[in-house]
């Protein structure tokens, strides 16, 4: 399948974009002066570069050129105004794209869940979003956001509801409560984390699934197995795309920030290859259940 004209068929393009917040990046080792140190693992090195508002914009606006077209974005991240200078820049119409934002947890906590949304819609310089999901279930309080972000669906500034960090039981407490039903969720899935049963529970919901920290954020235990270099080489891919490719093959939307144009590209270069059955059950083998970031169940919403 292709990215190109997916969005008119009212699909979802079968990879995102998700550029987070300015002033962070995985490999960010430590801060000084402003300026940011970044350990590239591609060229095993560490190298400094200064993280400005220009290039984030810049970073945002190349990866919608060179293809992206879901953004995936959080008020959590910021006010959206840098995603909307970014598409405004990239000459790409608001109508060729679809736009993620996320209720952020400050704004359940405070009982802004709308303020915050229009500041956003504002950020982005559009009149609607094309999906907006909360970005935690905030314990004791999601429920409230869900039923929030419903008015807002059904007032026509939101075009899909969704959710993430969802366990089976988050979603089925807002199956008993909603008048609209999540059309599509996110949550931590890499090869470390696959997560099997639970993209299995959204499926048999039919709810779209979508993979963040596709990939692991670049972690040792991933980057290192002589079965991805292995694949590399039988594919004539790099071990970035055989794991975006797997996502994909496993009917989930891995959601990837890659700043840099050469990643971008690299990035959506995935739909000329197909792993086999066998490879595919090879990376399976991989998980280890390691979770990278948080358990809704098992985490402090007071300060996440
Ligand atoms: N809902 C949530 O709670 C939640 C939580 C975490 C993440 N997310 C979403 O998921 C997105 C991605 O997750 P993530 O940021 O945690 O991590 P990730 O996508 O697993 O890893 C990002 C890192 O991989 C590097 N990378 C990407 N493509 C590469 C390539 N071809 N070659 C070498 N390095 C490459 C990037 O470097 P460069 O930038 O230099 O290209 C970046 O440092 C986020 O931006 C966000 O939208 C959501």
């Amino acid at each position: 399948m292709k990215l190109e004209g997916l969005l008119k068929n009212n699909t979802i393009p079968q990879i995102g974009f998700g550029p987070g917040g300015m002033g962070y990046s995985p490999k960010m080792k430590k801060q000084k002066k402003g300026i940011f140190l970044f350990l590239d693992k591609v060229q095993n090195k560490l190298y400094r570069r200064p993280l400005a508002q220009n290039k984030y914009i810049d970073s945002v606006s190349s990866a919608l050129q060179q293809g992206f077209r879901l953004i995936d974005y959080s008020s959590a991240y910021g006010d959206g105004s840098l995603i909307g200078k970014a598409i405004k820049k990239s000459g790409i119409a608001r109508s060729e794209l679809l736009l993620t934002t996320r209720v952020s947890n400050a704004a359940q906590r405070n009982h802004s869940v709308r303020e915050e949304f229009f500041k956003c819609l504002e950020g982005f310089g559009t009149d609607y979003v094309d999906i907006l999901q909360f970005h935690w279930p905030v314990t004791d309080l999601y429920l409230d956001t869900w039923r929030e972000m419903e008015k807002l669906y059904e007032e026509g500034y939101v075009k899909h509801l969704g959710v993430a960090n969802c366990h089976q039981h988050h979603l089925e407490a807002i199956f008993s409560i909603c008048k609209h039903r999540p059309e599509i969720g996110q949550f931590e899935i890499h090869p470390l984390f696959t997560q099997k049963p639970l993209i299995e529970f959204y499926k048999s919901q039919d709810i779209l699934v979508e993979a963040y920290t596709s990939l692991a954020r670049y972690d040792d235990r991933l980057v290192r197995l002589p079965l991805l270099k292995r694949l590399e080489q039988k594919y004539h891919k790099n071990f970035i795309q055989i794991i975006l490719r797997w996502h994909v093959q496993n009917g989930v939307i891995p959601l990837v920030r890659c700043l840099s144009k050469q990643h971008q590209k690299s990035n959506l270069n995935i739909f000329d290859f197909e792993l086999d059955a066998e490879d595919m059950a090879h990376i399976d083998g991989i998980n280890i259940n390691s979770r990278l970031r948080y358990d809704p169940d098992n985490c402090d919403f007071s300060i996440l």
